[in-house]
Formats: structure tokens, C-alpha cells, sequence
């Protein structure tokens, strides 16, 4: 597990397996169904959209922001395929956007990948320019595309 301490908000922010939430008094069936509905309200078209039974199933590669505070709240969520090197999804909390989050948790998943690969990739959506900008800044570079896709790649996972 790796922590941050996010000096914006002052608080301690927390990367996470799904599966490791019980140690932190959280329930996974609550924070999927989170998962789930940030992604369909706030996902900008995803690809890999999945429902909350679907998050559980794969809980082993889902990786989840938490902010602790005096309560506890999720703020974004990283989803990878550890056979492909592909990031499956990734969303944060329009509340919590730019404060950094979306950058620490793709760090945290090259950090995860760089175990078994050199690179690694991202589909986002053609339309999604917040997206193609984030994925440019932090070093992905556009592979090609695909009717409405953009396959987003980054050599050196770390
Ligand atoms: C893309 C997304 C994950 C970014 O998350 P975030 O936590 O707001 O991003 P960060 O704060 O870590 O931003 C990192 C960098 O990305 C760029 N960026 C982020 N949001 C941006 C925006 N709205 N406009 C332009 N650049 C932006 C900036 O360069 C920023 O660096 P800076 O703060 O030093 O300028 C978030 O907007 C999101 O969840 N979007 C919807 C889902 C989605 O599109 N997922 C990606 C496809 S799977």
C-alpha cells in the first residue's frame, strides 16, 4: 500500500486494493456501488463501463483514492489488466478533480505495471480532450486510432 499526503486539501489521501478496505472499517459493497454510479454519471462515455457486481468480481485489480479525514471518502478509482498492461478505467470524483488524484493514482498503476512490463496503454474517447490532455502530461503518446478511440501509450511504466 502506498500513501500520499496531499498538501492541497490538507488531508491523507489513500491508494487501495478494494480488497484491502475492510482494514480501513469500509464496507467493498458500498464503495463499488460508488464506483459504479461515479462512473456512469461522470465517466465521459467510458468504454469499460461495469456495474458494482462487476467492480467486486474484479476487485483484485481495482485500486481506489480514499480521503481521510474525519470521514472517509472515496475520490477516484484506477481499474488495470494485469495480462495486458492495459489501464481499464480510471475516474475521480468531479469534486475532487484537479487536486491531483488522477495523477497519483495513474503513478500508483505504472507503479503496479512496472512489475511485469515495460509499458503501458489507455483507450480513452476521441471527444475526451480533459482526458488526452491529463494522458499527454504525464507522458503518453497517441498509438492510433480507432472509429471513435484513441489507444494513449506510455514506454516505461516508471
Ligand atoms: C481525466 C481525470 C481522471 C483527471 O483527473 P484529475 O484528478 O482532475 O487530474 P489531476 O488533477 O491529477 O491533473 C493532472 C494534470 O492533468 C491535466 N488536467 C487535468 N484536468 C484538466 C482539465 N480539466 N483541463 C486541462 N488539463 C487538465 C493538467 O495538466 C494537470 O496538471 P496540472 O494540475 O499540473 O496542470 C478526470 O478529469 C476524470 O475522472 N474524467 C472523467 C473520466 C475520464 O475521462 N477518464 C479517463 C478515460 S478512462
Amino acid at each position: 500500500m502506498q500513501s500520499e499526503n496531499n498538501t492541497k486539501t490538507e488531508c491523507l489521501l489513500k491508494i487501495m486494493r478494494i480488497s484491502e478496505l475492510t482494514n480501513w472499517g469500509v464496507c467493498p459493497n458500498d464503495i463499488a456501488l460508488q464506483i459504479e454510479s461515479l462512473m456512469k454519471e461522470h465517466g465521459e462515455g467510458f468504454l469499460n463501463m461495469m456495474t458494482a457486481t462487476e467492480i467486486l468480481e474484479s476487485r483484485k485489480r481495482f485500486y481506489v483514492a480514499l480521503m481521510i479525514g474525519e470521514e472517509v471518502e472515496l475520490t477516484g478509482s484506477i481499474a488495470l489488466d494485469m495480462f495486458t498492461s492495459e489501464i481499464t478505467s480510471l475516474c475521480v470524483n468531479p469534486k475532487w478533480r484537479k487536486h491531483g488524484i488522477g495523477k497519483q493514482l495513474v503513478q500508483f498503476a505504472l507503479h503496479v505495471l512496472s512489475t511485469r512490463f515495460e509499458d503501458s496503454f489507455v483507450w480513452i474517447r476521441e471527444n475526451n480532450t480533459v482526458a488526452k490532455t491529463f494522458f499527454l502530461n504525464l507522458g503518453f503518446i497517441e498509438d492510433k486510432h480507432e472509429e471513435e478511440s484513441i489507444k494513449m501509450m506510455i514506454v516505461g511504466c516508471e
